[in-house]
């Protein structure tokens, strides 16, 4: 029997068609959908047409995408059957839920073909058309992305620029934009400068709507933070609102040098939490400062204020039932990682519009957001090191984010607590899940 997450209430199988010519960062939004979609536990996926592709031309020629090279042409469908066949038998035997089809399908015949399958499939066509005349930000993707492109491996960048710009012009002479009423469609033009959107309906299209509205491209960093060291970390106890202990007011003291050595002159937005440490941690910093109540630890409900060792002597199935599924586990009249997952949403649609932010927060906050931004599944997410006084610092890219740890040379305890330990202090692990943050 399928299982759909909470997510998708209205029992609906959505498959997103991208539309758009070459380098107009549809294989960047598609991928951007499917993070999102898969933070917020709804089943996406993306099936690449050019990877299918690739499998039989590896390194093709502009005049392989000539609209009457029959050849290329042929071979070009036949990617996109077995993409299409392998997203729907995605559907039917992992129960997905959001499938994207990410090619060109940039002509009204292709877009038929594709609502054919649908219609057999019992599937929702929403198509997403990235149309972009900004010749600057066009040469800027070719240059960054194009070039190293498994379709250009080991050749002369130069050359490669002009062959993908033979490859767009191949495509121009086709191509169609979306302008069927009929259809259920969103259209961004020049990078959102303009969303033109047609009978959007259900509340998931509505959602991946209002998540491409809030993307763009310039560039900037997001920094995290924990709060420095507490007392309570001090004294192992968990949740509550306590002050910084002395190690923690060094690292408030040491913080706005560590940022200024990252982010140089640029500018720079705090936010943090409502909680007295993440308050007291961003007080020398220099930059506008929000607080945000979503960015408030986990709320630990009737274990508020325990220690790990008191919370398995007096609720030891609760703690029991907390490692063998930390991320659903809720504790009685708090949270779980699900909860907070739900309640930091708008903190992610707020970041994804925002330049640069840097957020002092909580441990359990840091790592969904930081699971987030890495794809980070729900098994390992919970289960994160994500030490005291340390700056990261994340650079989204075309395909991907990267990661740089800055350390601030002040002791703090570890807070980590190791599957099935209820020590007060964990030394240091070594798991797959702190390699994530070693990118
Ligand atoms: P292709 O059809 O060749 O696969 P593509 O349309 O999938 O190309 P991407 O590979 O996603 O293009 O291109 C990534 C680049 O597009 C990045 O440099 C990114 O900054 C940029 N980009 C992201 N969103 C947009 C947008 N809405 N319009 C134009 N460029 C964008
Ligand atoms: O120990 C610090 C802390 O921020 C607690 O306030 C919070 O309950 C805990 O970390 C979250 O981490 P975990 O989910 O690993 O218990």
């Amino acid at each position: 029997m399928p299982v759909y997450s909470v997510s998708n209430v209205e029992d609906l199988r959505i498959c997103v068609v991208m539309v758009g010519l070459p380098a107009r960062g549809k294989s960047l939004i598609a991928t951007k959908i499917v993070r999102y979609l898969s933070w917020l536990s709804i089943k996406a996926k993306c099936f690449n047409v050019g990877t299918y592709r690739r499998l039989q031309t590896i390194h093709p020629s502009a005049s392989f995408f000539e609209p009457d090279n029959t050849e290329g042409e042929k071979l070009r469908r036949e990617a996109a059957v077995l993409a299409t066949k392998d997203m729907i038998r995605w559907f039917e035997e992992e129960n997905g839920v959001v499938g994207i089809l990410d090619a060109t399908n940039s002509t009204v015949e292709r877009r038929n073909w594709i609502l054919q399958i649908c219609r057999e499939e019992g599937l929702e066509p929403m198509f997403v058309e990235s149309w972009c005349d900004d010749d600057e930000i066009i040469m800027h993707n070719i240059i960054e992305v194009k070039t190293r492109s498994p379709d250009y491996e080991g050749q002369d960048p130069e050359q490669s620029v002009r062959d993908f710009r033979e490859r767009i012009r191949n495509y121009e002479k086709v191509y169609q934009t979306l302008d069927d009423e009929s259809l259920t469609y969103c259209k961004i033009i020049n990078v959102g400068a303009q969303v033109i959107i047609n009978r959007i309906q259900t509340y998931m299209e509505s959602r991946i709507v209002y998540f491409l509205t809030n993307l763009h491209i310039r560039p900037r960093a997001i920094w995290l933070s924990r709060h420095g060291e507490s007392m309570f970390n001090l004294s192992g106890q968990i949740g509550g609102d306590s002050d910084l202990s002395p190690r923690g007011r060094m690292y408030a003291e040491q913080l706005p040098e560590l940022v200024r050595q990252s982010v140089g002159d640029a500018p720079l937005t705090v936010w943090t939490s409502t909680l007295k440490r993440t308050q007291q941690t961003a007080s020398k910093l220099p930059y506008p400062k929000l607080a945000w109540k979503a960015l408030d630890e986990l709320d630990s409900g009737v274990c508020d204020g325990m220690t790990y060792e008191e919370i398995e002597e007096q609720y030891p199935e609760d703690f029991k039932a907390r490692d063998d599924n930390k991320y659903e586990y809720r504790y009685p009249g708090g949270e779980s990682y699900r909860d907070l997952v739900i309640r930091l949403e708008p903190i992610i649609m707020q970041l994804e519009r925002q330049e640069n932010i840097l957020i002092v927060t909580h441990q359990a906050v840091l790592r969904c957001i930081y699971a987030y931004f890495m794809n980070v599944s729900q098994d390992q997410s919970p289960w994160m090191e994500v030490p005291l006084h340390t700056l990261i610092k994340l650079t989204p890219r075309a395909y991907g984010t990267e990661v740089t740890r800055i350390k601030a040379n002040i002791p703090a305890v570890s807070t980590f607590r190791q599957k099935g330990s209820s020590a007060k202090h964990d030394a240091t692990p070594q798991t797959t899940a702190e390699l994530h943050l070693s990118l």
